[in-house]
């Protein structure tokens, strides 16, 4: 059995059905399961994992954990691992980010910190291992979603800034593979996942376009307004910051890498941001 953290999320909901697809039972963790829209044949747990409950019973029995940050933050990750350990969980799947390089520099910036460390804990814990380290995800040009609905004009910084954005079902993808080996193949290994092709923030805003069957445009504002409209009560606004300027720093970039990871553990070809445009439509109609 597979225990999914952050199951109705992006990758999480992706990740539920595939690992059903796959004949594997999956124990669905979600805050509030009535509102969850999971399937069925999963079973749904309700947990808040930066809660006081107890989180033996939700790893009781499990083979493999997909942790995810996003489910609550580092502390709940880390002690959903520490929990893992205890019940005897034999292989954890870490969605991680392509921020970690395994350098120096991932003590420089708030996203590769955050991951890192994570990282670190899972590698101490003793368990399996697979990281999922995703690249921009194609799912963050949802927060364009009510602008385009109101006046299809989406607001950025660095409309050439370069990316290679990954859809959520690819990232679920590999994660699955990685949960499902018996092999061992997956078993220590950093994976950076991106999305097939460069595309810029300007052909993403197009593309979107393209699929609703609206025009669509980019008005450049400064980095400091881009920070301010991204960060939230979890992301600071100079971690926004950091993350405006990086943007910058991909405008005209020689080679923004692309990896072949989807292909490599799935066997299928990796998303086209298009085809995410396509499959979200509905979302920015
Ligand atoms: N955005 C990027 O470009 C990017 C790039 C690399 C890595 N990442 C990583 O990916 C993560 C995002 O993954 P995602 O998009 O799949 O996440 P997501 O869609 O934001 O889903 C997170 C889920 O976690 C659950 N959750 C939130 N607070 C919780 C709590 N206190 N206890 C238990 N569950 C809780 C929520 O489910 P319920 O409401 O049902 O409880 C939510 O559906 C980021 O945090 C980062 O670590 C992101």
């Amino acid at each position: 059995m597979i225990v999914v953290t952050g199951a109705t999320g992006n990758i999480g909901r992706s990740l539920v059905g595939r690992l059903l697809a796959e004949g594997a039972a999956v124990r669905a963790l979600t805050r509030d399961p009535a509102r969850a829209g999971l399937p069925a044949e999963a079973e749904v747990v309700r947990a808040d994992l930066t809660g006081a409950d107890d989180l033996a019973p939700l790893l009781a029995g499990a083979e493999a954990l997909f942790l995810n940050l996003a489910a609550g933050g580092d502390r709940a990750a880390t002690a959903v691992l520490d929990a893992a350990v205890k019940a005897g969980v034999r292989r954890v799947v870490l969605n991680s980010s392509m921020a970690v390089t395994d350098t120096p520099a991932d003590d420089t910036n708030h996203i590769a910190r955050m991951h890192a460390g994570l990282e670190r804990a899972v590698r101490d814990s003793g368990l399996e291992w697979t990281f999922v380290r995703g690249g921009n995800y194609s799912t963050n040009t949802l927060a364009w979603a009510p602008s385009i609905r109101e006046s299809g004009v989406v607001r950025d910084a660095h409309p050439g800034a370069q990316g290679a954005p990954v859809h959520e079902a690819d990232l679920a993808d590999v994660a699955a593979v990685a949960l499902l080996d018996r092999s061992g193949a997956h078993q220590g290994q950093a994976y950076l996942v991106t999305g097939p092709e460069v595309v810029t923030i300007a052909e993403q805003v197009a593309e979107i376009g393209r699929a609703i069957g609206r025009e669509t445009r980019v008005e450049r504002i400064s980095e400091e307004e881009a920070a301010e409209a991204m960060s939230g009560p979890h992301f600071p606004k100079e971690a926004a910051l950091e993350l405006v300027k990086r943007f910058g720093e991909m405008v005209d970039a020689p080679s923004f890498p692309v990896s072949d990871v989807v292909e490599r553990v799935t066997g299928h070809p990796g998303r086209t941001f298009a085809q995410w445009a396509r499959d979200h439509a509905a979302d920015f109609s």
